[in-house]
This record gives C-alpha cells, sequence and structure tokens, in this order.
C-alpha cells in the first residue's frame, strides 16, 4: 500500500500576552469582527491543506470552550505548556496516533492572524521535497546594532540576518524528537531552534511582511489595516 503524506497544523495558544497588558490573553481581543486566534484559524482552514489542526490551550482558560471553531471537526484542543516549546509539543503529542513520522508539520502561532494562504502554499511547495523543512522568513531592512549596556560594540552583517516568522514546517517525527531532547532549554523559542541544535540546516522561504505578531497593543490596528488590505484582494 502506498502511503501519502499528509499535513497537519499546531497552533500555539497558550500564552498569557504579556506585553500586550489587556483584560485577557492577546489571542481573545476582537480583530476586524472575531477573535485574533478566530482569524488565525480561519486562515489555517481556507488552505484546505490540513489534516487536522492541534491547538495547545491553557488549562486555566474559560474563552477557548466559547469559541464555535473549537468545536470545529478538523480542529482539535491540546493542553498547553509552560513555554511555548511545551506547548508545541503537547500539540504534536494530541495527534501522535494519526500522524505518521514523515507527515509535514505546520506551526503556527496563534497571535499571527494576517497569514495569507498564499505563503501556506509558498512555504509548502518550496518545502515538501526537501528533507529537513525550513520557515518562512524575513530579511532586516534596519541596520542592526551588537550593544552592551546602551554602548553600541559593533554592526552586524545584516545580509545574514533573518527573521524567523511561522509557520515553521518539519517532519513529525523529526521535529518531536528534536523538541524532546530540547525539552527545557530557553534557547529553543522557535521549531528551527530545535532542529539547529541537532545540527540540521532548515530553510528559509522568503514570507510576506505583513504576517505579523501580534505583541504589543499598537499591531492590533496594524494588523485590522492588513485583513482589510487581503479582503479587498491587495
Ligand atoms: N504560547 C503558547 N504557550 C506558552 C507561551 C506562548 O502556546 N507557554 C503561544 C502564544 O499563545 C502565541 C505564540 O506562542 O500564540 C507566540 O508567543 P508570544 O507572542 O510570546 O505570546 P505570549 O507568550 O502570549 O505573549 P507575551 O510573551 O507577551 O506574554
Ligand atoms: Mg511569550
Amino acid at each position: 500500500m502506498t502511503h501519502s503524506t499528509n499535513f497537519w497544523a499546531v497552533v500555539p495558544a497558550a500564552g498569557v500576552g504579556k506585553r500586550m497588558n489587556a483584560d485577557r490573553p492577546k489571542q481573545y481581543l476582537e480583530l476586524a469582527g472575531k477573535t485574533v486566534i478566530e482569524q488565525t484559524l480561519t486562515r489555517l482552514l481556507q488552505a484546505e491543506v490540513f489534516q487536522g489542526i492541534a491547538v495547545a490551550i491553557s488549562e486555566q482558560d474559560p474563552y477557548w470552550p466559547e469559541l464555535e471553531i473549537s468545536k470545529h471537526e478538523s480542529v482539535l484542543t491540546a493542553p498547553g505548556g509552560k513555554e511555548r516549546a511545551d506547548s508545541v509539543l503537547s500539540g504534536l503529542k494530541a495527534i501522535r496516533a494519526d500522524a505518521s513520522d514523515d507527515d509535514w508539520v505546520l506551526v503556527h502561532d496563534a497571535a499571527r492572524p494576517c497569514l495569507t494562504t498564499s505563503d501556506i502554499h509558498l512555504l509548502i511547495d518550496s518545502l515538501k521535497d526537501d528533507p529537513v523543512g525550513g520557515i518562512l522568513a524575513l530579511s532586516s531592512h534596519d541596520t542592526l546594532k551588537d550593544v552592551q549596556g546602551k554602548r553600541i560594540t559593533g554592526t552586524l552583517d545584516r545580509t545574514h540576518i533573518w527573521r524567523a516568522l511561522t509557520p515553521q514546517m518539519f517532519r513529525y517525527g523529526m521535529l518531536k524528537q528534536a523538541l524532546e531532547e530540547a525539552e527545557g532549554n530557553p534557547a529553543v523559542t522557535d521549531e528551527a531552534s530545535a532542529l539547529e541544535l541537532q545540527g540540521l540546516q532548515p530553510k528559509i522561504v522568503e514570507g510576506r511582511p505583513d504576517n505579523i505578531k501580534i505583541t504589543r497593543p499598537e499591531d492590533l490596528a496594524l494588523a485590522v489595516f492588513y485583513l482589510n488590505q487581503h479582503l479587498e484582494g491587495l
């Protein structure tokens, strides 16, 4: 029997949104008529490529069960973890029975609601035959400084510096093993860094600059602007 590779999404959504300084975690703030997390999951569902979407949710979260999308047939809920990497690992464990080691997993932050279908397909098309996998990323336009105690000690060579976005796309088995072996390592702030610790070199796929992460209050207005632009087909 031939086995076809499936695609899964894992969405870490168990953060508290400290920098947003709002009355609830930022994934539940209103954004263009829905919550941020509904916008994000709608983008992933619209791509029509995922076998399932595992969403990692904090156990104290009263908002998630109230959302219709939490009951969607393609969406399953996993317990959130202490750090983002723990939440991602929990999402992977939630699909263990159905995913095979060489299935692809796209990990995408709940806090990035402006992801486009075109970027999802670009990432998949660029990496589906790659032995390692990779991430959406943006080159850096600003001149970057090395700073010690508010004094500049050097200027980085910008041509080698990229900003890591999500989705990040890796094989189920490789990603799970890399995250398990890196458990508790504070340097693992994204999936690629866990793979890098295994000596692997994930690939960069240049993404759209409007795939912003909602981090601070001013980001919400920018996200509304981008979502409206997408609706207008820009
Ligand atoms: N996340 C998670 N589990 C954690 C921490 C973060 O699932 N223990 C998720 C967040 O919900 C978010 C994504 O990881 O979708 C990116 O994290 P970040 O932007 O840092 O969100 P928060 O940790 O919620 O924000 P802050 O760092 O400002 O508290
Ligand atoms: Mg955080």
